[in-house]
């Protein structure tokens, strides 16, 4: 036997029962987010590579060493998007409804980085990313966050933290990026190899880090809030009255810095301590200066992205509700005429809004209640020599062996339906 071929680390395969979570998940969040009337777009999963450069930064960890980046058979060079929110702004430029437009969009699909796979973190993942343009007012950066801890609620999550900084103006940022920079100079000694290594290129990126030794270090580091511009600060007071006044708990961290370059103003992250080291389920903020930076209209802009790998995870012992997609009734069917009539059957009682799965490819009655059983079906129809005779099916009740009726099959939509009726299953 020849070795067989596995899947390219951190790209997993999502079987049908995580799927079937996922898809409640995603139909629950579906309703939150248009009772807030956001609409879906579906964007490519390949944009040229320039758009993350110009976008996510140059000097990000996503642009210099996590992008899936190859040259087509045009010589073009492309990548496998990391995240959505290029991708929608490059969306919005190209057909024409950012400008002096309100919209309010939301998508969700694979995202690719080549980062170090482990529990949470991985090189296929997947996103429900919301956008909200041309609204330039906290107003829309609390709508998000109320929409976000909807949808918690929805889900019955508990346990998440809400945690907001302030990134300022480009400008603000600057004259912060000086002092913060004069103030590492002094630590140098102090720093570890990663920090030495973004020293120059992006500092606030050091503030980010996860290492215990440089803890020290970031706490007494100068406060990018201390260094917001007034509208900034104006904007930030306003949002956490929003979310005093719907009752949304927050913690303000300083240190918040996200690792895409595109944040202003707001940023805000959703954590969780039950996951651990890969504790973000959901962030994002304002990135006010993207649509210009990319060659748009200028337009006011925040958004976030949830990971769907860490939201099911959060969820994996919760119960999420109904499972539309175990079928209702397994058909099993004993013998040639059986079998000739069964498939037929099948469609009728689909017709008649049943979810019916059908015996295939023959097999005992023990071997087929089997499948029956492992379907998830709550009842079996059986269809044997006899029931064909005399055109009736006998209606075998799964999780209670004892129970089982003949029905003449021009009743059988009737019985079911009656059966629904009154509460049973199928
Ligand atoms: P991000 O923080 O890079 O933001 O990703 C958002 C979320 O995606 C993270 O909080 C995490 O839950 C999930 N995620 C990221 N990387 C991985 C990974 N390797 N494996 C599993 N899950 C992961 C963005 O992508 C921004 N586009 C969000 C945004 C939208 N900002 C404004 N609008």
């Amino acid at each position: 036997m020849s070795k067989a071929i596995q899947a390219v680390r951190g790209m997993n395969d999502l079987l049908p029962d995580t799927v079937e979570r996922w898809q409640r998940i995603e139909a629950i969040a579906r309703d939150v987010l248009h009772a807030y009337g956001y609409r879906e777009i579906r964007l490519p999963i390949v944009e040229k590579s320039e758009l993350f450069a110009r976008s996510i930064g140059s000097l990000t960890d996503i642009v210099e060493k996590e992008m899936y980046s190859f040259e087509d058979r045009s010589g073009d060079n492309l990548t496998l998007r990391p995240e959505g929110t290029a991708g929608c702004v490059r969306a919005g430029i190209e057909n024409g409804f950012l400008h002096n437009q309100i919209q309010r969009l939301w998508y969700a699909g694979p995202m690719f980085r080549h980062e170090r796979p482990q529990k949470g973190r991985y090189r296929q993942f997947h996103q429900m990313g919301v956008e909200a343009f041309g609204i330039d007012t906290p107003d829309i950066d609390a709508e998000l966050i109320f929409l976000c801890a909807r949808l918690w609620r929805a889900l019955g999550l508990e346990g998440l933290g809400l945690q907001l900084n302030s990134l300022g103006t480009p400008e603000s940022r600057a004259v912060y990026r000086r002092e913060l920079m004069r103030y590492l100079e002094t630590q140098r000694g102090n720093l570890d190899e990663d920090s030495l290594r973004r020293m120059d290129k992006n500092p606030l990126r050091i503030l980010d880090s996860k290492n215990p030794a440089m803890q020290e270090v970031i706490a007494k580091a100068p406060s990018l809030f201390d260094h917001l511009d007034d509208a900034a600060r104006a904007h930030f007071e306003k949002l956490g009255e929003y979310l005093g006044q719907a009752g949304i708990a927050f913690t303000v961290n300083p240190r918040l810095v996200r690792g895409l370059d595109y944040y202003t103003r707001t940023v805000f992250e959703w954590t969780t301590d039950r996951l651990g080291a890969q504790s973000t389920v959901c962030a994002g903020g304002r990135y006010d200066g993207l649509v210009e930076q990319l060659g748009g209209k200028p337009a006011p802009a925040a958004g976030f992205a949830l990971g769907m790998e860490r939201l099911a995870e959060l969820l994996a012992h919760q119960d999420l509700g109904a499972q539309p997609a175990r079928p209702q009734i397994y058909l099993v069917l004993l013998g040639a005429s059986a079998e000739q009539q069964g498939l037929v059957l099948a469609e009728r009682l689909r017709d008649a809004g049943l979810r019916i799965e059908c015996n295939c490819g023959g097999g005992g009655l023990k071997a087929q209640l089997k499948r029956a059983d492992r379907s998830g079906a709550h009842h079996a129809l059986l269809l044997g020599e006899e029931e064909v005779r005399n055109n009736s099916v006998t209606v075998k009740n799964l999780r209670d062996s004892e129970t089982q009726t003949q029905v003449a099959q021009n009743a059988l939509i009737d019985f079911l339906k009656k059966m629904t009726e009154r509460g049973e299953q199928p």
